[in-house]
């Protein structure tokens, strides 16, 4: 995991050594929120995924640094002050307290923008296969998709919603983008088609594993760990899993998802035992 997470960073920090012109100042903002790091957990199971198939991951490359630009621009944009107003991010300061909001949603923007060039010059450049996991991704991105699950989340602030509002929010602002990194890497892999749904299954559960932690840890991790605001949920005023079911619910849900994630996992018959090392780290992860 940790030689995939060096060439995912490699590639994303050469990708924007470019000359550029007078937008040189934009460049600056998105390589500075790309170039911090993160867990890189979505290009990770993305290309751990497609390995499962084949030997070279490399030529995927491009396609798992896409999905990480959309995360980062989801992640610029989350923490702006219209959303959810974090000052700290990958343990510096957010894109708009170092760049200011106008070149923060700027940068946002053209990260979207960079990861869709990328991914239509590698359907170009490929077989159909990836016109359908690209697909998959840039809807996962769009209103059906994260931004859909960060209107209801931004809609729900200070007011109490359904559990089936609270899952739909969720699975929808991060579960499809971690879904969809899961599929694509499948899909362009040349999974079967039994197996594609045994790991839309997977993504599915594994991305609402993902949040439901995102969640646990708000409340009783450390800005020193975490590298971003605690307790930004409640000062927001947020429905999330915790004000819905309480820690130890939560912790017990998380546990429950990891189950049948692996469980999901047995059922493939390939050799899944990368993704279920991962699936158990992100269980027991402290950021
Ligand atoms: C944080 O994502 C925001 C969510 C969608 C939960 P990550 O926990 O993957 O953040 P990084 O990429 O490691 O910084
Ligand atoms: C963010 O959820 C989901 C995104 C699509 C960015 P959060 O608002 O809980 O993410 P953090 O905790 O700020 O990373
Ligand atoms: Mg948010
Ligand atoms: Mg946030
Ligand atoms: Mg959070």
């Amino acid at each position: 995991m940790e030689s995939i997470k060096l060439k995912i960073n490699d590639y994303l920090e050469n990708y924007f050594r470019k000359e550029v012109s007078y937008n040189q100042h934009l460049y600056d903002a998105m390589a500075y929120s790309i170039n911090l790091g993160g867990k890189r957990i979505r290009p990770i199971l993305m290309l751990l995924t497609y390995s499962i198939y084949n030997d070279n991951y490399e030529k995927i490359m491009p396609i798992a640094a896409a999905i990480e630009m959309i995360h980062t621009y989801s992640l610029i944009h989350d923490d702006l002050p219209c959303m959810d107003d974090d000052d700290i991010r990958r343990g510096k300061p957010t894109n708009h307290k170092v760049f200011g909001e106008s070149m923060a949603v700027l940068a946002g923007d053209a990260l979207l923008n960079e990861a869709m060039n990328i991914m239509f010059d590698f359907c170009i450049n490929n077989d159909k296969s990836s016109l359908r996991a690209c697909r998959m991704i840039s809807q996962a991105a769009g209103a059906e998709g994260m931004i859909g699950g960060q209107v209801v989340d931004i809609l729900s602030e200070g007011k109490s919603i359904s559990n089936e509002e609270l899952l739909y929010m969720h699975n929808k602002k991060t579960g499809e983008l971690i879904r969809a990194a899961v599929l694509a890497g499948a899909v362009i892999g040349g999974a079967s088609k039994e197996e594609e749904t045994l790991f839309d299954k997977f993504g599915e559960k594994l991305g609402l594993a993902f949040q439901i932690k995102d969640d646990i840890l708000d409340i009783t991790s450390s800005k020193e760990v975490l590298g971003k605001t605690v307790n930004s949920d409640i000062n927001n005023n947020k429905t999330n899993f915790i004000s819905m079911y309480g820690l130890e619910k939560c912790n017990e849900l998380c546990e429950n998802l990891t189950k049948e994630c692996i469980d999901m996992l047995n059922k493939i018959s390939e050799d899944t035992t990368d993704l279920k090392e991962i699936t158990k780290f992100l269980l027991r992860r402290e950021l």
